[in-house]
Parts: structure tokens; sequence; C-alpha cells
């Protein structure tokens, strides 16, 4: 973690200018659309490199997944049964991230995404501080794909590889809808342990507090 200014005038090739730090807020139904327009268009990008992207299996997946995450995001924004927080950037979802609690107790990420364009800047941390600062003062799992940037993030704000999880388990093989599309994509389990999503949160606040100072 560093403590940089969310804010930046700079922007990578066909990418956003973000000026402010994103809003973060509680997704409704109506965010439904833009959350799955997020969840594609990361994913598309994010799985670009694995074995059998070159024979289609991106697009096979972004299909498949184009077929069935609306009704599953309906369902869950019009329920309530999990919480989604989206950032808006002037006013435009650039991602969402879904923090869960698991029957024992301790939390999961099961969704992480911001679109392409916005990318790099930060987006992403924010999502993430929320999704920690949401679930609390216990350990944290997320699951994601080996080898991929989403990887070396979670690394960089402290998640360790779940070394008790043995190599043939199911969590460390490519997920089925992954698989039938025709993409190789061994999965990582992922823990932020309790202290160190502490530390964490506090390096994000102080990194957060520096930023307004430097606004102010
Ligand atoms: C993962 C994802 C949500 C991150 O969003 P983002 O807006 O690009 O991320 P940010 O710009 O906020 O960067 C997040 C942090 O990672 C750091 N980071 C950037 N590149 C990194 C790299 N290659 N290795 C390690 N850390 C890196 C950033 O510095 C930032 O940390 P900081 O705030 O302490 O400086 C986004 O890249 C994405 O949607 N990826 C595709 C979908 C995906 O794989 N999701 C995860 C599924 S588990």
């Amino acid at each position: 973690m560093n403590s940089e200014s969310p804010m930046t005038a700079t922007s990578p090739a066909g990418g956003a200018v973000i000026k402010r730090a994103p809003e973060i807020a509680r997704a409704t139904a109506a965010d439904e659309d833009d959350i799955v327009r997020a969840l594609l268009a990361a994913s598309r990008i994010a799985y670009a490199d694995l074995p059998g992207a070159e024979t289609g299996g991106v697009e096979r997946l972004i299909a498949d997944m184009a077929s069935r995450k609306p009704h599953d995001y309906r369902k869950l924004l019009s329920d309530g049964s999990s919480a989604i927080f989206i950032a808006r950037v002037d006013g435009d979802v650039a991602g969402y991230i879904q923090p869960i609690y698991r029957p024992d107790r301790t939390g999961q990420l099961v969704a992480w995404h911001v679109l392409p364009e916005y990318q790099g800047h930060k987006v992403g941390s924010h999502l993430m501080r929320q999704g920690l600062e949401f679930l609390g003062d216990i350990d944290i799992y997320s699951i994601t794909t080996v080898g991929t940037v989403a990887e070396a993030m979670h690394r960089h704000f402290g998640f360790e590889e779940v070394l008790s999880v043995p190599p043939d388990h199911d969590w460390r093989k490519t997920p089925p809808p992954m698989a039938l599309a025709g993409l190789t994509a061994p999965q990582v389990p992922l823990i932020l342990e309790r202290a160190q999503r502490r530390l964490i949160l506090e390096q994000m606040r102080a990194a957060a507090d520096g930023s307004a100072a430097a606004g102010s």
C-alpha cells in the first residue's frame, strides 16, 4: 500500500480520466445492468491470455455469463440476500465488489470487478476497502486465477495462499464454467487474516486521510 492520492489527471491509453475518488454506495436493483457490464468487460480482459483463449474460450465464457448473470444479480439485488457495493465515477458505475459471510462466519469476496477503462486508478482499492470494512474484524477469503494481476493485487493487500487446501482440491481447479468454455484457469485460494485486515485498513484510512488533507 502507498499513500498516493486517488486523484489523477492522467490515464492509460484509452482509459478514463479520474479527477476525484470514486463514490462507494450499496447497489440497488437499478444497478443490475451496470454490474453485469463491469463483470463481462473486466472478465474479457482478465482472461485474454489464458490457455484456451486463442480458440475462443473467453468469448464462450462471456456468452455463457451474459445468459446467466443478469438473472443471478437481479435476484441478489432484489431479495437483498447479499450486499453488493458499487463505485461511481462522475455518476457512472465503474466497478463493484461483493463481500459475503460464509456459514462459519468468516468472510469472502466473491466478486471484484472494475471496467477496463477505469482500471489502474484505485477504483479497485476503494472497493476493496469497502468490502473489508463491511465484513468486520474476521478472516476474509477469496479465490482467484493463478498468475493474474488480480492475484498480485490480493497479495498486495495482504492476502496469502491457503496452504491447507490440497493441490487436488476442487477449489484449485478451473471453475466449471471456465472449463466448459475451454479455458484452463487453475485457482488459488487466499486468506486475509483478521490481524492483517486491521493493518491494511489502517494503512488505507491513513492514505485516504492524507489524500483528503492534500486536496483541502
Ligand atoms: C482486480 C480489479 C478489480 C482491480 O481494480 P483496479 O481499479 O484496476 O485496481 P486499483 O487501481 O485500485 O489497484 C489496486 C491495488 O493494486 C495495486 N497494484 C496495481 N497493479 C499491481 C500489480 N501488478 N501487482 C500488485 N499490486 C498492484 C495498486 O497499486 C493498488 O494498490 P494501492 O491502492 O495500495 O496503490 C480489476 O483489475 C479487475 O476488474 N480485474 C479483472 C477482474 C478480476 O480478475 N477480478 C478479481 C476476481 S477475484
